[in-house]
């Protein structure tokens, strides 16, 4: 049975991680898979209830920067975007330190850490009260659509996990910003904080793309069952239209007055909400990619692929 807490009830929910369960709670982003990162058996638990390959490494949250330092090393870069931009949805990889106290199954082995301090209140105070880094996916099961409301965390991992904290719907609703700082800068994942962002801060990005460095951009990922077809003017007979701007048969509409911002935070929900046996498919009207457009175009693109 998995417990669902009310946001007051943070310390209930800290109790619980600090004892070595897992309680998925509200980030800015989505709702993570919480376990104390420093505790071997909690991370692989997460593992389990997500059926994650082990290969793919956690995010490790923190709430703030001073103890972000304890457990990785920043430089000038680091120090500069940690400046800017969080608490927010940016994580960013960066070397382990030697002594980091974080379990070596969270990071897959590597000598890199994700950190991340989220800006959701809820998530702060959480991870302020339960004292320790606290490793979390998106709380979904491995390949499945990131829960943007505690009723999809429900759907995903009910009877897997000790509890969920709900907080109501996430804002952004897309997974954070992903950046490489271990050699020259390059996004592992786009998310609200964009490429020009980081650039204004740290100049110009490396060109991602080549070798797989994230297994998270392993290319099939946040896939519905149904499959997708993107830039779709109208839905064929069958289908589901998801609209995006000014469109009268639009089943769902991620933005009815073409509001990217607007769009990014129905994404996942929508998509979920039209995942129903009774259509063959999903049509999703194109998305600009400019802004947070290119993530939500991540998303859809590796939600339609391989299939
Ligand atoms: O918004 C978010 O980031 C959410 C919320 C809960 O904070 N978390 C999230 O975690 O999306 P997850 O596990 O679903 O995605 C983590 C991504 C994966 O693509 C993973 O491969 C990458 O970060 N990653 C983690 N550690 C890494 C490392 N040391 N080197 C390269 N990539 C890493
Ligand atoms: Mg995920």
């Amino acid at each position: 049975m998995t417990e669902l807490l009310k946001a007051n009830d943070i310390s209930r929910a800290a109790e619980l991680l600090r004892a070595g369960e897992l309680v998925a709670f509200p980030t800015e982003t989505v709702y993570g898979l919480g376990g104390d990162a420093t505790n071997d058996r909690a991370v692989a638990a997460i593992f389990a209830a997500k059926e994650r390959p082990k290969f793919n490494p956690l995010i490790v949250h923190l709430p703030d920067a001073e103890a972000a330092r304890r457990i990785v090393s920043f430089d000038a870069r680091a120090d500069a975007l940690a400046k800017k931009f969080w608490p927010g949805p940016l994580t960013l990889v960066l070397p382990r330190h030697a002594d980091c106290s974080v379990s070596l199954l969270a990071g897959a082995g590597l000598d890199s850490l994700a950190v991340r301090v989220p800006a959701h209140p809820v998530a702060r105070e959480l991870l302020r009260a339960v004292g320790r880094p606290i490793a979390a996916p998106s709380a979904n099961r491995s390949g499945r659509l990131s829960p943007t409301a505690a009723a999809h965390v429900m759907m995903e991992l009910d009877g897997r996990i000790a509890a969920v904290l709900d907080a109501g719907p996430c804002a952004v609703g897309l997974e954070s910003t992903v950046l490489d700082l271990t050699g020259a800068a390059t996004m592992l994942r786009p998310g609200a904080i964009t490429e020009e962002q980081l650039s204004a801060i740290i100049g110009p990005l490396a060109a991602s793309g080549g070798a797989i460095r994230s297994p998270g951009m392993l290319a099939q990922h946040y896939a519905p069952a149904l499959p997708l077809r993107l830039n779709a003017t109208s839905a064929r007979p069958g289908e589901a239209l998801l609209g995006f701007g000014p469109a009268k048969d639009a089943t769902l509409n991620l933005s009815p007055r073409s509001d990217l911002v607007e769009a990014a935070s129905h994404l996942f929900a929508h998509l979920r909400a039209l995942d129903l046996p009774q259509y063959s498919g999903i049509a999703v009207m194109p998305i600009p990619d400019t802004g947070i457009g290119a993530a939500i175009n991540d998303r859809l693109r590796r939600g339609a692929a391989g299939r």
